[in-house]
């Protein structure tokens, strides 16, 4: 099992979006600070906290936030039992049995990050529940880890001059998320993380995917129009389009109005997002999801970039 992580920027898409803020988050971080990336799904915060870790140069270790996930497994936990037995016969006539079963003790991602400097990001950490997450204001504040008594270790571990942690979440609305702890905003630099501007849309597409400039034209005027007038806001069009021009890239669909293909493909993808984006869409709003989507498609050439 590999929990430490060399990063790799191989993939990132640098543009003038994505560079002013790795650029601050970046300068936060040099200083010791920790960020936190906020931002709607798919706005690229966790590929910026890669590519953060990546430039921090050290080791990287992510966490997942979950609702199940328990203060003390934050820190670390009791893991499976080591057992150590001598046997002495010494003597042949004497039979000494040393028999010493005990619990090991197994440090968490985050205590290892900050007992050895690497970089931690704490992914969507909003949906660990907020006493969870208390274990991390010690380490950010005071820059120790309290260990609970039965780890058989010091109480009290100094967190390494290196350890740096990156948050990313989803704003509040979104379900399955609780509210943020004002002690741990606190503590950490917030950087909103907006809708990708259409330029960075188009670098990911055609270098991420490969895709011809103009297939990202129209993909992108296809996604993004659609949201306009379904009023979706809470998901960015990014994984919309990069699902869609990688299916149009692999089987050589034409992104063209007349393309049968084309338009299923954009149906698939687009008109089930509207259910599970949480966003609220009106059942008897005429016209139909459906419909909206036909008219745009019909009318590719001459639908406006947005
Ligand atoms: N700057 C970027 N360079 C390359 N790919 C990106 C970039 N930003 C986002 N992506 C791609 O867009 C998708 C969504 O990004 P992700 O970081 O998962 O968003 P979030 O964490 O905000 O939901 C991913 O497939 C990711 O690879
Ligand atoms: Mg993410």
């Amino acid at each position: 099992m590999s929990t430490v992580l060399q990063a790799s920027s191989r993939q990132f898409v640098s543009t003038s979006f994505t560079t002013q803020i790795v650029t601050r988050a970046y300068r936060y971080l040099q200083s010791g600070y920790a960020i936190h990336l906020r931002g709607a799904a798919g706005t690229g915060k966790t590929t910026i906290a890669m590519h953060l870790a990546g430039l921090l140069g050290r080791p990287m270790v992510l966490l997942y936030g979950d609702e199940d996930l328990q203060s003390s497994q934050l820190i670390g936990s009791q893991s499976g039992y080591s057992r150590k037995k001598v046997v002495d016969n010494y003597i042949h006539s004497v039979l000494k049995i040393e028999d010493d079963l005990r619990q090991s003790w197994v440090d968490s991602r985050l205590t290892m990050a900050a007992k050895e400097g690497f970089t931690l990001i704490y992914d969507e950490f909003n949906r660990s529940r907020p006493e969870t997450n208390n274990a991390l204001l010690g380490v950010l504040e005071e820059k120790l880890i309290a260990l609970p008594p039965d780890s058989n270790q010091s109480d009290y571990v100094r967190v390494h001059p290196n350890f740096r942690a990156i948050f990313t979440s989803n704003p509040q609305e979104y379900a399955a998320v609780h509210p943020t702890q004002d002690a741990l905003m606190d503590r950490v630099i917030t950087i909103e993380v907006g809708e990708a501007d259409v330029e960075t849309e188009h670098l990911i597409l055609t270098s991420r995917i490969g895709i011809s400039p103009v297939q990202a034209d129209a993909i992108i005027k296809v996604v993004r129009n659609f949201r306009k007038f379904t009023h979706q806001y809470k998901s960015s069009s990014l994984r919309a389009c990069l699902m869609i021009a990688k299916i149009c890239f692999e089987h050589n669909i034409p992104t063209i109005s007349n393309s049968e293909d084309f338009r299923e493909l954009c149906g698939d993808v687009l008109l089930s997002r509207l259910d599970h984006t949480g966003d609220q869409q009106e059942v008897t709003t005429e016209p139909s999801p459906a419909e909206l989507l036909t008219r745009i498609l019909d009318r590719l050439d001459l639908v406006p970039q947005i």
